[in-house]
């Protein structure tokens, strides 16, 4: 079979792509995009591949089978359509667009044109996050009675300002701040563990930043399960921690700070055996090799972008989705626009 070429548009976070394509068996990429030309044409140059400006001739180029979207969130479902229509298959980066109505257009479009689509959410093809996920379905946490996620991340002013940082913060293009842009991945991660959230009450505000959406949301979560949770998100916690994600359930409770495991209690594992494995596996020493978003928005392993693609280039052979479909990467958003739409009208919303 011979390699499956890919583009890249967007090269802030889209040289991860490109770093992913180019580690990923199978894949080559082909052709980069980006409107601004100090970004581009370094990229074009260390892989050696062609350089557009203009997302239209990236789009024209017969090389290329797949694209990867990494523009500001808010132009996702619009470059996709137009990707999808030109018969590309797709990559779009997290979130999928700012609003469900936006990606169902997209879904449509790529569904019109019959081309495979995955959203990425790298958090999904992380061992620990899919051995907890299995515990929670084999019902061995019991009841789940409580569900949190708490992003205490840090950016500077700095990171909103600048040629790069406009569009950072806003509701147009960010569709929100620091739920939106940076806290997506622990909402799909607690929907993804946990199952659906049907009802959400919240606050949120900007803090300690100038700019428009907000750098601190506070959320109350009802899942369809019958669990409570709450979810806090900020970029304004100096000097920035990791992710926490606890469950608590009627028969066993499991509490992680990103990659790290703290606790593994099952009522089934007197012994803690069991716990001892896991914490051998996903605890303490191994940890601190991994990578982390808590203070520098660029220290993101590439190594879930890789996945990504090379499960993009398997749904090609094999005709199937990719494991992460736009569908699927939606509820996320659906989430945290009944967050703001709480938090704006002091109500509870309901989703769906
Ligand atoms: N998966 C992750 O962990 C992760 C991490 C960071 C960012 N992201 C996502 O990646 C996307 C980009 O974020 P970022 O932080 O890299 O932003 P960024 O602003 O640093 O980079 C976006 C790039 O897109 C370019 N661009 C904008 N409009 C364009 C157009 N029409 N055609 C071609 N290029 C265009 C910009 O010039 C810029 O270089 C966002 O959706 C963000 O949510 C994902």
């Amino acid at each position: 079979m011979s390699d499956i070429g890919f583009g890249v548009i967007g090269l802030g976070m889209g040289k991860h792509h490109c770093m992913a394509i180019d580690k990923a068996p199978g894949a080559r990429l082909a052709g980069v995009c980006d409107v601004d030309e100090e970004r581009l044409s370094p990229v074009a140059e260390q892989y050696g591949c062609r350089a557009h400006t203009d997302y239209s001739t990236l789009l024209e180029d017969d090389d290329i089978q797949v694209v990867n979207i990494a523009t500001p969130s808010g132009s996702h479902a619009a470059i996709g359509a137009a990707a999808a229509a030109a018969g590309k298959h797709l990559i779009v980066e997290k979130p999928v667009d700012i609003t469900p109505a936006r990606i169902e257009l997209l879904i449509g479009a790529v569904q019109r044109s019959g081309v495979k689509a995955a959203g990425i959410f790298q958090s999904r093809f992380d061992p620990l996050n899919n051995r907890i996920r299995v515990a929670v379905q084999e019902g061995r946490l019991g009841r789940l009675i409580g569900v949190h996620g708490h992003l205490p991340w840090y950016r500077k002013q700095s990171y909103y300002d600048g040629p790069h940082g406009a569009w950072k913060g806003t509701w147009d293009m960010d569709g929100g701040g620091s739920c939106m842009n940076q806290g997506v991945h622990t909402v799909d991660l607690l929907q993804w563990l946990a199952g659906p959230v049907k009802g959400v009450m919240a606050m949120f505000g900007v803090f300690a930043h100038d700019i428009e959406a907000e750098d601190q949301t506070v959320a109350l979560l009802r899942f369809e399960n019958g669990a409570l949770g709450t979810l806090y998100t900020t970029t304004c916690c100096f000097p920035g921690y990791d992710q926490r994600v606890t469950l608590y359930g009627s028969e066993g409770s499991i509490t992680k700070d990103e990659g790290l495991l703290n606790s593994w209690r099952l009522e089934s594992d007197p012994e803690r055996e069991e716990e001892q494995e896991m914490l051998t596996l996903f605890g303490g020493e191994r940890y601190n090799h991994k990578a982390s978003g808590a203070a520098d928005p660029m220290a993101v392993s590439f190594d879930g972008h890789t996945q990504i693609v090379v499960d993009m280039i398997a749904a090609i052979a094999e005709d199937r989705q990719p494991v992460i479909t736009l569908d699927s990467a939606r509820h996320a958003v659906e989430i945290i626009d009944a967050i703001y739409e709480s938090g704006r009208s002091g109500r509870e919303i309901t989703i769906g």
